[in-house]
């Protein structure tokens, strides 16, 4: 298994390519079961997750072409059989996202229950009650959502979600486009992901409004055609950067090809604890040159600080001077990199879903171990600030949702290589 071995200490400068948004394009590949047209996606991150996703609709039927310039055909004809099987589904939640464009088209759809990320229960009773909400009746069956459209198919219904959740949100957007006449969902996630599959769903031929607010209205059609669309820019994967840049003194980072709109919380958090934050000419400039200070955050769903930058601010605010408070509001387990920072020397004590980070502590390498997606990278971020070698273990995690993250962050310094054992 490979491993990724850091030499920490030199400050990151140069400029970073932003890749497409992995959150995003998961999503919108999901999308594309909902036509017999092609739907090309520009800005495609390659990406384990990007690459399950793929093989689930491949086996769905679906043409699944990679071309030149980050781009992906696919071409969901027809659909063999609307079956998702464990083994697909179980490496990746998102995969459980094919479930309503399966029952919107077909009428039925069988899809395993998703894994993921360990971090926390993560159920899916509000994308069910969503489905049910436009008529689907949904069965469980031996780890398998079993799901039926009414002989004329789903029909548009008002889903008021009771907790703001970003894969129902887009799950039910996915299913109400070919459903027959108004879908309103209220209480709606709003992150910019909402809104680049609303865009693209509308470049398909949906009709769907106010995506990016708490209210969706979405009219029906009978059927979306194909489409050339270009994934948003990964605000996590800027974030990431953002904050790697600003790890060390002397940093200097311009991410190129970034949205600065997307992430306002953290260019506020980053601010106060004592980096400077410009928009460039084609994206974001991070640069570090006095002291850290610590800064208090509660993650929440956007526009609030996101859960998914979590774990590398708090690998930022281990060596920031002062204690700050890290309060995860959205999952409950999502402290797992605690113990990891630990081991470079981070002094942090968690209380329930409260985490009290005192800096500044000087880290020092040792090898540790990714325990999920943002966790592992948050390990990066430290093993940047650290003086000696860390070696991050178990990084299929990193490669799930992180484009050449070695090469990235080598060509602005940094001392990182990939290992094979
Ligand atoms: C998505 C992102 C993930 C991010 C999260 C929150 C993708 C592929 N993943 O995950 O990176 O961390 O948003 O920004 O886009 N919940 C329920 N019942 C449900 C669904 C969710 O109780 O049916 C709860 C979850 O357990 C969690 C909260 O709602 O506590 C928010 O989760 P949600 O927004 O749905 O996250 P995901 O869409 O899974």
């Amino acid at each position: 298994m490979d491993r990724i071995r850091i030499r920490g200490g030199r400050p990151l400068t140069g400029r970073i390519e932003i890749s497409g948004a992995k959150n995003s394009a998961l999503k919108l590949m999901a999308a594309s079961l909902l036509t017999e047209g092609a739907l090309v996606l520009s800005r495609m991150p390659r990406l384990a997750d990007t690459r399950f996703l793929g093989q689930l609709l491949a086996h769905l039927g679906a043409g699944v072409e990679e071309q030149d310039g980050a781009k992906l055909s696919i071409h969901a004809a027809a659909i063999t059989d609307p079956f998702a099987p464990y083994d697909l589904v179980r490496k990746m939640r998102a995969s459980f996202n094919v479930l309503g464009p399966l029952l919107a088209r077909e009428g039925r759809a069988k899809v395993s229950l998703p894994g993921g990320c360990a971090i926390g229960a993560r159920p899916v009773n509000l994308h069910l009650e969503a489905l049910e909400a436009l008529g689907a009746q949904i069965e469980l069956e031996e780890g398998y959502v079993i799901a039926k459209a009414p002989s004329g198919g789903l029909t548009g219904g008002r889903v008021t979600f009771p907790m703001v959740s970003v894969g129902a949100t887009e799950h039910a957007m996915l299913a109400a486009v070919l459903a027959k006449g108004e879908t309103v969902l209220e209480n709606c996630a709003r992150e910019p992901e909402i809104a680049d599959l609303a865009g693209c769903l509308n470049a398909m031929g949906a009709q769907v409004e106010g995506a990016g607010d708490a209210v969706i209205r979405i009219q029906g059609v009978d059927r979306l055609h194909g489409a050339d669309w270009t994934v948003t820019p990964d605000r996590i994967e800027t974030g990431t950067y953002a904050i790697a840049a600003a790890a060390v003194a002397g940093g200097d980072v311009t991410l190129a090809g970034a949205e600065a709109g997307h992430n306002g919380a953290l260019w506020r958090a980053l601010e106060k604890a004592g980096a400077k934050v410009e928009t460039a000419g084609d994206g974001v400039r991070v640069s570090r040159s006095g002291a850290l200070k610590a800064v208090d955050i509660d993650t929440a769903p956007y526009p609030g600080f996101p859960t998914d930058l979590q774990a590398q601010f708090m690998a930022l605010m281990a060596v920031a001077e002062g204690a700050s408070i890290i309060r995860e509001t959205i999952f409950e387990n999502r402290f797992m990199h605690v113990p990891e920072l630990s081991r470079l020397g981070a002094k942090i004590q968690v209380h329930g879903n409260e985490a009290v980070v005192r800096g500044p502590a000087t880290l020092k390498g040792a090898p540790v171990m990714a325990t999920d997606l943002r966790a592992s990278v948050s390990l990066v971020i430290a093993g940047l600030a650290a003086e000696g070698d860390t070696i991050v273990n178990r990084i299929y995690h990193l490669d799930r949702g992180f484009e050449r993250l070695e090469e990235k962050l080598s060509a602005c310094g940094a001392e990182i290589i990939r290992e094979s054992e």
